[in-house]
């Protein structure tokens, strides 16, 4: 049977893109056809040359208006025939047309348990409301802002007197397993 074929895309650091890659590696479902970035120096490029995926950055011109991007960037993808397109820390919105042309098969992964604290800044933003516990949320992608039907959430609780560096490294850490988890629990017909 042939593996369902998913792009990633990102436009940070990417650990959340390499813990994909490297399920993905040894999946008997889903792998990994390219991941593209919003950014050239984003360090998710060189995570996917480790793992020999094809990679390419979509740079955003000047005044460009997000249709001509999202089209741009759907150009690139379909290349690659993906059937969903996972992001993890994708700092852009999608409009309606580029969700659209991949059937609504987007998919992200997003800080806080939503519908709480959407937006840039999930850990930051609930550290500062001091919530006794937080979590990350997999959800499908609308063009809201992380405004999508919830897949699943992973509730974490706080740590009393832990730093906030320390808490954002521990929920990233959470989110590198959840999200693989995820994927595999939904592709499998598990969710
Ligand atoms: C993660 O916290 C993810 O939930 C959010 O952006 C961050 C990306 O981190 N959407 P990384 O680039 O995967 O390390």
């Amino acid at each position: 049977m042939s593996k369902i074929k998913l792009a990633i895309l990102a436009s940070g650091s990417g650990s959340n893109a390499e813990a994909i890659m490297k399920w993905a590696a040894t999946s008997d479902i889903a792998e990994v056809v390219c991941v593209g970035s919003n950014k050239k120096a984003a360090m998710v490029i060189s995570r996917a040359e480790i793992f020999n995926i094809p990679k390419f950055t979509v740079l955003k011109k000047k005044n460009e208006s997000r249709e001509s991007y999202d089209e741009r960037m759907s150009g690139a993808l379909s290349e690659y025939k993906p059937d969903w397109i996972i992001l993890a820390g994708f700092m852009r919105l999608l409009t309606e047309s580029f969700l659209e042309k991949f059937n609504h098969q987007v998919i992200n992964i997003h800080p806080s348990l939503l519908p709480m604290f959407p937006g840039l800044d999930g850990y930051g933003d609930a550290f500062k409301a001091g919530v006794i516990e937080s979590g990350c949320t997999v959800h499908y992608v609308d063009a809201g802002l992380d405004s999508g039907a919830i897949i699943e959430q992973r509730i974490f609780p706080m740590i009393p007197g832990e730093s906030f560096e320390d808490f954002k490294k521990r929920g990233l850490s959470i989110e590198n397993k959840f999200y693989p988890e995820v994927l595999e629990k939904l592709f499998k017909g598990k969710l």
